[in-house]
Parts: C-alpha cells; sequence; structure tokens
C-alpha cells in the first residue's frame, strides 16, 4: 500500500512537470496512406497539431468542429508547415470537415452519418474537442452543464454511431490498430468528491454556486471512465480504447481564464505539438497494448500513467464504469 502511495505521488508530480525527454515523436508514426481518422476539435491547439501530423503521414483525416471558418485556417496552416522531420516527405493525406456541435446532440447524428457515408474503415479516432471552466451556470443546447454535455455526452453519442464501423475495421486490421480515444485531464482530480462524478447530479443543480473547475474535473473524469467502460464493452472486438491526458500547452482552452489567465498560460506551458505527441503514442505506440492494464491512462509525453485512485477503486470495485455508462445512455436516449 505504501509503495502504492509512493507511485501515485510520482506519478501525479510526473503528469504536472514531464521530463522534457518526448517518447513518441513523428518519426515513430510509418505512413498511413489508406487509413481513415477522426479528430474533433481538430481545428485548434493539440487537435490542430495532431492533424498535422496525420496529413503529413498520408492519413484521410476526418476534423470535427462546429466552424468552418476555423477547419479552412486549420487546412491553411497545416498546409503551410509540415510536421515535424515530415519535410522532406513527399506524402500527403487530405483534411475534410465533419460538422458537429458537441453541445449540441442534435448534431451529432448527421455528423456521424456523413462520416459513414463517406469511408468504409475508421482506424482512429480522437475524442479530443474540448471546453474549460467556462462562466459557471453556461448550458448545453440540450439543458446539460456545458463540460459534461461537450466533453462527454457529445463524444458517448458520437461513439455510439461510430463504434460498429470501428469494429468492422478492426476485423481486417493488425492487432491494436484500431483505436478510440477519449482525450482527458489531469484536472480529473478535480471532479466532486467521492468518486469524482456527482452521478446523481451531474448538472449540479443541487449545489449553490458550482464551481467551473469542479465541472470540469467531472467532465474529465467522465472521458476516463468512458475511455474504461468502452474498452469493456467492446472487448474482444479488436477496438483498444484509452484515455489520456496531453499534458498542460497553450491552446485556446484557457480562453474562459481572462486576459491574465491566458497570459500566464501562454508564459509557462509547452506548445501544443507535445500534447499532439502524447495523443499520437496513444494512437499509435505498442507499448499500451503490449502492457494489459486494464484502466489504461496515458500521460505527457506519452507514457502509461495512474488515474486517481479513488476513481479507479470505484471502477474495480463499485461497477461504476456501468453506472456512468448507463446515465449517459439515457441522457443521450432522446437524442438517439
Ligand atoms: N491545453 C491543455 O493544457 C490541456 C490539458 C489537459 C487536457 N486538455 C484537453 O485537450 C483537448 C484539446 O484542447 P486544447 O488544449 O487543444 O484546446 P483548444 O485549443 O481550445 O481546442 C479545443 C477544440 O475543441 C473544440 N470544441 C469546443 N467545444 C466544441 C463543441 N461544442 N463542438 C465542437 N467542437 C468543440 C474547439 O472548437 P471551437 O474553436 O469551435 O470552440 C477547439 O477546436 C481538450 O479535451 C482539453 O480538455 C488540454
Amino acid at each position: 500500500m505504501l509503495m502504492e502511495m509512493v507511485k501515485l505521488l510520482f506519478s501525479r508530480y510526473s503528469e504536472m512537470v514531464p521530463p522534457n525527454r518526448t517518447n513518441f515523436v513523428e518519426g515513430d508514426v510509418s505512413d498511413q496512406t489508406g487509413k481513415v481518422f477522426l479528430v474533433t476539435g481538430g481545428s485548434s491547439g493539440i487537435g490542430l497539431e495532431l492533424s498535422r501530423i496525420l496529413y503529413y503521414k498520408g492519413g484521410r483525416v476526418f476534423i470535427g468542429g462546429r466552424s468552418e471558418t476555423s477547419f479552412a485556417a486549420a487546412v491553411e496552416s497545416i498546409k503551410s508547415a509540415p510536421a515535424e522531420g515530415c519535410e522532406n516527405s513527399k506524402v500527403r493525406g487530405t483534411l475534410e470537415f465533419l460538422a458537429m456541435d458537441l453541445c449540441d446532440l442534435t448534431t451529432i447524428k448527421h455528423a456521424a452519418d456523413e462520416l459513414l457515408s463517406k469511408v468504409d474503415r475508421l482506424d482512429i479516432a480522437w475524442y479530443n474537442a474540448g471546453v474549460m471552466a467556462p462562466p459557471a451556470g453556461s448550458k448545453t443546447k440540450q439543458g446539460f452543464e456545458l463540460q459534461w454535455g461537450t466533453n462527454v455526452l457529445g463524444h458517448f453519442l458520437l461513439n455510439k454511431y461510430l463504434s460498429d464501423l470501428q469494429m468492422k475495421t478492426a476485423k481486417n486490421a493488425p492487432r491494436g490498430a484500431v483505436r478510440t480515444i477519449w482525450v482527458s485531464s489531469i484536472g480529473h482530480n478535480l471532479g466532486p468528491k467521492p468518486n469524482l462524478i456527482n452521478i446523481d447530479d451531474v448538472n449540479f443543480e443541487n449545489v449553490s454556486n458550482p464551481d467551473p473547475w469542479v465541472g470540469y474535473g467531472q467532465s474529465k473524469a467522465g472521458d476516463i471512465v468512458l475511455a474504461y467502460e468502452y474498452a469493456n464493452h467492446v472487448s474482444g472486438s479488436g477496438i483498444a480504447s484509452f484515455s489520456v491526458h496531453p499534458g498542460n500547452l497553450k491552446t485556446n482552452l484557457t480562453r474562459h481564464q481572462g486576459i491574465w489567465g491566458q497570459k500566464l498560460a501562454q508564459r509557462v506551458l509547452k506548445e501544443p505539438r507535445y500534447g499532439a505527441l502524447t495523443e499520437l503514442y496513444a494512437g499509435f505506440s505498442d507499448e499500451p497494448i503490449d502492457n494489459d492494464l486494464s484502466t489504461k491512462y496515458i500521460i505527457p509525453w506519452g507514457r502509461i500513467g495512474r488515474m486517481n485512485e479513488t476513481l479507479n477503486m470505484a471502477l474495480q470495485n463499485e461497477d461504476f464504469g456501468t453506472k456512468v455508462w448507463n446515465l449517459c445512455e439515457k441522457q443521450v436516449a432522446p437524442y438517439d
């Protein structure tokens, strides 16, 4: 037990202040021509850098987002600056827009149908889009707490529609090649006590002055639980499902933190490429496949980490994953 605690403390510190060395880089990914990828939130920040790498590796990259203008800017950025190490390569993929507003569940089926009408495989889906600590009381179109609705429910519903295609893809793919990556955060530790998800009141309707950071933590704990529970649901299908804390990075995620919060972030945080490399590791490294850990949670810059221990215990002993999964099923049911 003492050793476990020491390991946990070390893991948390190392998540906050990762070593400078990156374990996995662009050059570790081979030519991906013929493969199909989805990156939600791929027009900005980490998702943009991940999409850049996938494009220069030859992938057919679908970028899920709510603004075609942001997508066009992302395409321009990607085409004008190759991913690191790809400067001398002639390999190029394609970039396609997939309109979806994750905070409006009525848009998700249309987005999924569009993707399903265009492709006959889906190798890796990165559920990367997210919102962090918006003004207190922010809600989705359907009235869910904004972060729970966007970061968790939007991706949960999207995944429901895409799961069959990934299963089909996995049938003819090498072991571990088809993956679903749920982007979480070290911030999941901020979720409400004890299990980091207020399962009876995810919208904090019975909490006075709900703290948006607790809501962020809850939503990111939700992403970890979905990664874990989805892995159970598709066990034996060939799909691998992991959660990732990409690291603390200079992106637009701090947009709700005011000018000083944003300035500070720009000063102290790393370039978003590092986060993209961590998500890339989650998508392509053999390491998390070979180490048979049921609670795979990946940390910067490409390492297997440890999720919050209380959450882990709840998943192992209280059937907490099933409870959260069933709650999500119930919440998205009217829009399915
Ligand atoms: N940056 C960090 O330090 C950090 C640390 C831990 C975890 N993360 C996680 O990493 C992921 C990527 O974040 P980032 O840092 O790259 O932030 P970012 O630059 O703000 O990118 C987030 C992306 O999500 C999209 N998005 C937000 N709400 C959406 C919605 N309702 N529908 C569709 N797309 C939506 C945004 O699109 P719009 O421009 O349209 O809003 C944007 O493209 C997030 O899940 C975040 O929680 C980031």
